[in-house]
Order: C-alpha cells, then structure tokens, then sequence
C-alpha cells in the first residue's frame, strides 16, 4: 500500500500548501488601511549638521555648554539626565568648581537619609550625583504633566529616529494646526492639554513648547539666543549626553583604518618577495 502511493504523498503536500496560499490571497481584504492625519501630516527633521557628525568629527565644546546651560535652566524642570554625572561635565570644559558650584546649586535636591532619625530627607547634590529628576516619581511626573511622562533625555537622541535632528526639529516644531487638517481629520485636533507638532509621531504633544521666546536664556560667551540656536546647542548636549565617548570613537576608528592599511601594503609587499623568483 504504502509503495503504491508513496511517490503521490509529496505532489498532494505540495499541492495542500499551494491550495493554502490561494486560499489566503482569495480571502485577503486588498483595500488600502483609511488614511491617517499623522500619515498625511507627519513630518521627517529637518537636517541638522553639528560638529560632531562624520567620522571625524569632535565636540564643539563652547555649543555643548550653551546646549547644558539651556537643558538646566529650561529642561530640567520636567526631565531628568540620570545617565549624566555632574562630574561628568568637566569634559565639556567645565572646571571641577564649576562642576561642584552647578551640583550644590541645582534646583532639585537628591534623595537621601535623615542621619538623625533614618526617615526619607534630601541633601544637595555633589559632583559625583547624577542629574536627579526634578519629580520624586512616575506617579507624580504624571500628575504634574496631564497625564503625560516626560522622558529621561541622557540617551533620547539614540533613543528617537533622527536623533539630535529629531530634537532640534520637534523644539522648533509647533505651529497651529493647518487648516486642511481640520477640515480632513476633525479628530486630529489637538485637545486642551495637547499641542500640534507635525515632528511629533502622532501630531499632538503633551509637552508645552518649551522654548517659547528669543533670549530664554542668557548665553556667557555672547552668542545670541534666539529659538534655532537654543534648540540646536540643547540637541548637541544631547548627543553628548548620549555618547559621551563619540570622539574616542571616531579616533579608534581612524587609528583601525590607518593600521589596516599599513598591514594591506606589508602583506601584498612579502606576497610579492615570496613568489619573486617563482614568476620568472
Ligand atoms: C513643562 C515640562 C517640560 C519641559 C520644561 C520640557 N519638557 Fe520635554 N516633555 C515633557 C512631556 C510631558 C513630554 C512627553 C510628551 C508626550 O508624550 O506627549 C516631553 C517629551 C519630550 C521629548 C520626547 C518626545 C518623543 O518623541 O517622545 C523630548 C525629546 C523632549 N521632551 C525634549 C525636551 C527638551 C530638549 C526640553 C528643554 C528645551 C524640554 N523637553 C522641556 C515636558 C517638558
């Protein structure tokens, strides 16, 4: 029995899968998902080029603190760095009393233990605490942002598609919603507590614009604060935040390169000394 029909058994699986297939492409809905206001609406960042692009690029020191000065005074009421130590500054130029001035001045006091009693106090930060969140937790981060969290932003510029772009864009991103979209997508309006960034996945953030107004902040070394230049030192903090090491990277990189092509030369050179006498 089984002689007789084993040469059929392999056609008739093969024949069950194809009937399988047709049968999913027949029963397969081929109409287009409705459209959505974030898929007409949405935009990609707009470039952004910082110093510390490209394979050899280096850190523009003086635009990393200008982006750490607005990243304290502006972002740090609602985000935490708990990546970053403030010691950690010191290799974006700060010298180590700055760095213990900038802890011990910070707004947010870290969480430690009352001596005394063991209850739950706070202290002043020192040089080697990590930037704290200003809120003592995710429950009261949400209460204080209608519900939203507002992310820890060490590592946000790996974290998001475009990176410091994405940053720079979605900072100088709001606008009034257009008009077209209303008329397509009612529903897309943005609610009370929500604001239209078109850099924003989903059009509506719950983040108020936080740069609102040339001269927010008040740069030492003279640049001029408009709104472009805080949200591009703000991102290029941000970068460094997230890889504080780029530079030694970019040099390994080059160092690797250079010793490839010195090992390439030797070895096509004793390739060559080899088989010298053999060719003729
Ligand atoms: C008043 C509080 C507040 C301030 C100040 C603030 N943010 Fe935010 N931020 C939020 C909240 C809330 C969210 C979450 C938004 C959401 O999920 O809709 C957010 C989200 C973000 C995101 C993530 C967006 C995403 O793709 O998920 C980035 C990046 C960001 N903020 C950067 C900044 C920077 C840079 C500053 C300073 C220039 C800043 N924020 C200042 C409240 C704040």
């Amino acid at each position: 029995m089984l002689r007789l029909f084993g040469p059929l058994i392999a056609p008739i699986v093969g024949l069950g899968f194809i009937a399988a297939l047709v049968l999913a492409i027949l029963t397969t809905s081929w109409e287009a998902e409705p459209p959505t206001a974030a898929h007409h609406f949405h935009l990609a960042p707009k470039p952004l080029h910082l110093a510390s692009d490209g394979p050899l690029g280096k850190f523009d020191r003086q635009q990393l603190q200008r982006g750490f000065q607005v990243y304290k005074e502006v972002c740090s009421a609602c985000h935490s760095a708990r990546l970053v130590a403030f010691r950690d500054l010191q290799e974006i130029g700060f010298t180590n009393p700055e760095v213990k001035a900038i802890a011990k001045n910070w707004a947010t006091e870290v969480p430690s233990v009352n001596p005394e009693t063991g209850e739950p106090a706070t202290r002043k930060a020192l040089a080697s605490d990590y930037i704290p969140s200003p809120y003592a937790n995710e429950t009261a981060a949400r209460a204080a942002n209608n519900n939203a969290l507002p992310p820890d932003l060490s590592l946000i510029t790996k974290a998001r598609h475009g990176g410091a772009a994405y940053v720079h864009s979605l900072l100088t991103g709001y606008q009034n919603p257009p008009a077209e979209l209303l008329e397509k997508f009612p529903d897309a309006k943005p609610s009370g507590t929500l604001h239209y960034n078109p850099y924003f996945a989903n059009l509506n953030i719950a983040m108020p614009p936080p740069l609102a107004a040339d001269g927010q902040v008040t740069y030492a070394d003279g640049t001029k604060a408009t709104i472009d230049q805080m949200a591009q030192d703000v991102s290029a903090f941000l970068v460094w935040t997230a890889e504080p090491k780029l530079e030694n990277r970019h040099r390994t990189g080059i160092a690797v390169l250079i010793f490839l092509l010195i090992a390439t030369t030797l070895a096509y050179m004793s390739y060559q000394n080899i088989w010298a006498d053999r060719k003729h």
